[in-house]
């Protein structure tokens, strides 16, 4: 096989338009590590933020090959692999943050962080899922329990991490209510199986407290906004409640969680491959989603699909925020 590959790399951090094609060397595997084909990836908010240099700790180092999500289809596996062999269709979360990312031709990463691609939607479909999918359900299975009829509230529910949320509760069968901000998003988060829509921009949070729960508070709040939602979310959930969030950067009264006597569970879903520990954590996980998704229980949103080529493109409309589910990227 050749020796170099074509890479979408930065060199300095940037607008969307630092994005440079290159070519670099085909990386080899380690023992422990596979080689994959890169099929496509997607986009989420840590790639354009490691872009934009907002996230140093998180940066591979340059020239740096940016983006977690990843399919394909492996190409070569180190020594001590057993799980994989060339051939095997794959998605996973192996770099983009601590090391280097899908946007090449190959891609090599911990063996731990692959899973076999669903079957039951495209290869590259599959590239929609890892980042989203792992973290919502880390956020309802791992950091909360949630059971038969939970009131379980969304927000940000038409979002990559939310309209995931949406899906995965209402599979653990709870009463899902979720939030967003336009009618075209609450149209989808209806489709996506939410028990209940709310317009978060004209209700307050007594209002859809009293109209979802009688007053009590939800069971479970999903936050994948920080912020004010976050705020919210401790005025939303129920004495003895959980709160689940991605985002804790703001500044907040934890006074509520007191008064209540709440939980609070962070999520920071690339802890494993930052740490180079417990990477195996990340396919399991994608194993268990890759069931619910052949199930029928889960499918990604994609709302439209870029070539490699077309990353700054990719990039532009994720910050812009004008878009529901997931942008795809693939390998043309
Ligand atoms: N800690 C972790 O492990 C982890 C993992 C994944 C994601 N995250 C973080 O979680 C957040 C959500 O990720 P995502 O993939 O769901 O993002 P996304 O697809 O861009 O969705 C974000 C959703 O949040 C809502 N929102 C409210 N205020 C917003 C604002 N000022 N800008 C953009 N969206 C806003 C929007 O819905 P409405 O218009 O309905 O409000 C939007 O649909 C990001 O900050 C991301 O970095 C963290």
């Amino acid at each position: 096989m050749a020796d170099e590959m074509t890479a979408y790399v930065i060199e300095e951090y940037g607008d969307p338009d630092v994005f440079t094609r290159t070519t670099r060397e085909v990386p080899e595997p380690e023992a422990n590590e596979i080689r994959v084909d890169v099929t496509a990836s997607s986009v989420n908010p840590v790639d354009y933020k490691i872009r934009q240099g907002a996230l140093p700790d998180f940066a591979p180092a340059f020239p740096a090959t940016l983006h977690c999500d990843v399919s394909g289809v492996v190409d070569a596996v180190g020594a001590d692999v057993e799980a994989f062999e060339p051939g095997d269709a794959v998605y996973g979360m192996p770099g983009g943050a601590g090391r280097q990312g899908a946007l090449a031709e190959y891609v090599v990463g911990d063996a731990g962080t692959f899973a076999r691609a669903p079957e039951s939607i495209s290869l590259e479909a599959a590239a929609a899922l890892p980042v989203v999918a792992l973290t919502a359900w880390e956020m309802l299975t791992d950091k909360t329990t949630v059971g038969s009829d939970d009131d379980v509230l969304v927000y940000g529910a038409s979002g990559g991490v939310g309209h995931v949320g949406v899906q995965v509760a209402d599979w653990l069968d709870a009463d899902v209510t979720g939030t967003a901000s336009s009618d075209e998003k609450r149209d989808l988060v209806g489709a996506l199986g939410a028990d209940a829509v709310v317009d978060y921009t004209t209700t307050d949070v007594e209002t859809y407290v009293e109209d979802h729960t009688s007053g009590a508070g939800f069971d479970v709040v999903f936050d994948p906004v920080g912020d004010d939602h976050l705020a919210t979310a401790f005025e939303a959930v129920r004495p003895y409640g959980t709160v689940v969030t991605t985002e804790s950067s703001s500044t907040q009264d934890l006074s509520p969680m007191h008064a209540n006597s709440l939980d609070l569970g962070v999520v920071l879903v690339i802890l494993p491959v930052l740490l180079g520990d417990r990477q195996e954590r990340i396919g399991e996980e994608l194993a268990e989603i890759a069931e619910l998704v052949d199930d029928g229980a889960l499918e990604p949103h994609i709302e439209e699909r870029f070539g490699f080529d077309e990353v700054a493109d990719a990039h532009r409309r994720a910050e812009a925020g004008d878009f529901n589910g997931k942008l795809l990227l693939v390998d043309d």
